[in-house]
């Protein structure tokens, strides 16, 4: 990777991704990209910043011959939750991007990334240790219907066309710098601002719900090690399974009380969000991660719930006011 391309650079990974990437690949070598320029200072970092629908074809096009770019990363996604509230919208924003990054990339010989998720998997896939390959019919959201037509196009132009795609299908991610916005599985985000903030959280998935999570330096690490990975290693490519922890809330809420001993956790079930958090997999099994291109998370659950309560913790002193939920 020389010249990279992130779109929806203004989201909950890129907002992590561009700077992660920066570092190693220098600042005026990773372009961000995002349809707001209201965020264009935070976003823009020290680096090059381009407002951009990634949905206009001719300029996304612009760009990356400007750039001389060779690697897109397509972050420009709805949420599980937020598209089903518009999945007509939702369609078109996540497979719009995807193919203008996959004809794109295909016309100046870039390679893509776009993530995958667990939402790839359907009520019917086999939910514990679920494997590699396996049956993914994915219908009861448009976001896993979107992940898995994104899977399967980002194949269709690997072997018809010969452009590098490669992906990963994400679990719920955990951050502290951006907030995700409308996914089944930011309740393990919010606890911790809650339980920073009011030492409480109302939690909207089921208690015994599990479901895969990751640190989201575990992400970024996941990301740049695929794409640096020998090609001739790889098996498959969109998408692998990677784990790090499965949890449900009663457990995270645990492992939180051991630094706030008082904390405190009830539920109000969101039925859409439940229903969702149902029909995807309590765990999966990452194997073919580890061994074709050598997949090792560092984060567990008490690791990655000390680090967000202390950062968490650092914004809530920071600001002197309440945090943003
Ligand atoms: N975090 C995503 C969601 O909940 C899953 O990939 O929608």
């Amino acid at each position: 990777m020389k010249n990279i391309l992130v779109l929806g650079a203004g989201g909950q990974i890129g907002s992590e991704l561009v700077p992660y990437l920066r570092d190693i690949y220098g600042n005026d070598h990773v372009i961000a990209t995002d349809i707001s320029t209201e965020k264009r200072e935070s976003i823009a970092g020290n680096g090059p910043f381009e407002a951009l629908n990634a949905l206009d074809g001719e300029a996304f096009n612009a760009i990356v011959k400007k750039y001389k770019i060779d690697t897109i990363f397509n972050l420009v996604a709805l949420l599980s939750a937020t598209g089903e509230k518009s999945p007509r919208l939702a369609w078109d924003v996540n497979i719009g991007a995807l193919t203008n990054s996959l004809y794109i990339g295909k016309e100046n010989g870039c390679a893509v990334f776009t993530p995958s998720s667990i939402g790839a998997f359907g009520k019917d896939t086999p939910k514990d240790k679920t494997p590699q390959d396996t049956l993914q019919r994915s219908n009861t959201t448009i976001y896993g219907v979107c992940k898995v037509t994104g899977e399967l196009l980002s194949d269709y132009y690997f072997h018809r066309f010969g452009v590098d795609t490669r992906s990963v299908r994400f679990p719920g991610l955990i951050s502290h710098v951006t907030l995700p916005g409308g996914g089944t599985t930011d309740y393990a985000v919010e606890i911790f601002y809650a339980a920073t903030r009011d030492g409480a959280f109302t939690c909207n998935i089921q208690a015994g719900t599990y479901m895969d999570m990751m640190y989201m330096p575990d992400a970024l690490d996941a990301v740049v090690r695929l794409m640096e990975a020998d090609p001739t290693r790889l098996k498959h490519r969109n998408s692998f399974n990677i784990a790090a922890m499965s949890f449900d809330p009663e457990e995270i809420a645990a492992a939180i009380r051991r630094h706030l001993p008082s904390f405190r956790l009830s539920y109000d079930i969101d039925p859409v969000k439940q229903a969702i958090a149902d029909s995807w997999p309590n765990s999966m099994d990452d194997t073919c991660a580890r061994e074709e291109w050598g997949w090792a998370p560092k984060y567990d659950l008490p690791a990655m719930t000390r680090e967000m309560l202390e950062k968490v913790g650092e914004k809530f002193t920071r600001s002197g006011k309440p945090l943003p939920l």
